[in-house]
């Protein structure tokens, strides 16, 4: 566990997973308890790094190259941590946020191919705070795109990845869990969300009481 006094919980998982609502089912439910809650996502979290969201969602799945897309993936998170993340956890706050690096691990990495190298330098060169809780929440990528397209945010740019894509992102996060079983807890996202929530808050108070 880490020596800053705030607890950082990353929650990660393909689309139309559950994250945001799992996040404030979380965020509510560690309030509730006095807690001091501070809820993000990437990529985006403070205003630079929303500015460099609305490059990578938007647009034909071709637009930046892999590195491309790493680099940007890598500001956005620099700034988010420089801004938001880090401040956060330095005053005592439980920082949810969702998505962060294994996201960029699955579909950057795994499913796009960028080099497991340019992947460790960019985290060491913005010294990426590691996550106490990590959330996976898992499921089929068909029910989660048939959720998530009919979000019409305009944002679409990953979803319109094709199946096996989104297959590869999928077993690419349940590898991370199986890697890291002490930081990460996988979720069955396909039951409803209250069911989901109660697992979430079980793992919370034995992993960070
Ligand atoms: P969202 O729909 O969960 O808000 O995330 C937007 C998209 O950004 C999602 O399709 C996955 C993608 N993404 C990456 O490809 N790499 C990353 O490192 C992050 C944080 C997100």
């Amino acid at each position: 566990m880490s020596a800053r006094p705030g607890r950082f919980i990353t929650l990660e998982g393909g689309e139309g997973a559950g994250k945001s609502t799992l996040a404030a089912g979380l965020a509510q439910a560690l309030s509730a308890e006095g807690r001091t809650v501070t809820r993000t996502r990437e990529p985006g979290g403070s205003p630079g790094a929303d500015a460099v969201r609305a490059l990578l969602v938007r647009g034909d799945a071709e637009r930046w190259s892999v590195l491309s897309e790493a680099l940007l993936l890598a500001a956005a998170r620099n700034d988010h941590l420089e801004r938001a993340i880090r401040p956060a956890l330095a005053a005592g706050h439980v920082v949810i946020c969702d998505r962060y690096s294994d996201s960029t691990w699955a579909y950057q990495v795994a499913a796009r191919g960028l080099d497991e190298t340019a992947f460790h330098a960019l985290s060491h060169l913005i010294a990426a705070d590691t996550p106490d809780l990590t959330f996976i929440l898992d499921i089929d990528p068909d029910i989660g795109l048939a959720r998530s397209r009919g979000a019409g945010l305009g944002e679409d740019r990953y979803e319109r990845m094709d199946l096996r894509f989104h297959a590869t992102v999928r077993q690419a996060f349940l590898d991370i869990a199986q890697r890291e079983p002490q930081r990460c807890a996988v979720l069955n996202a396909a039951h409803g969300a209250d069911a989901v929530l109660a697992d979430a808050l079980a793992v919370l108070r034995t992993r960070l009481p």
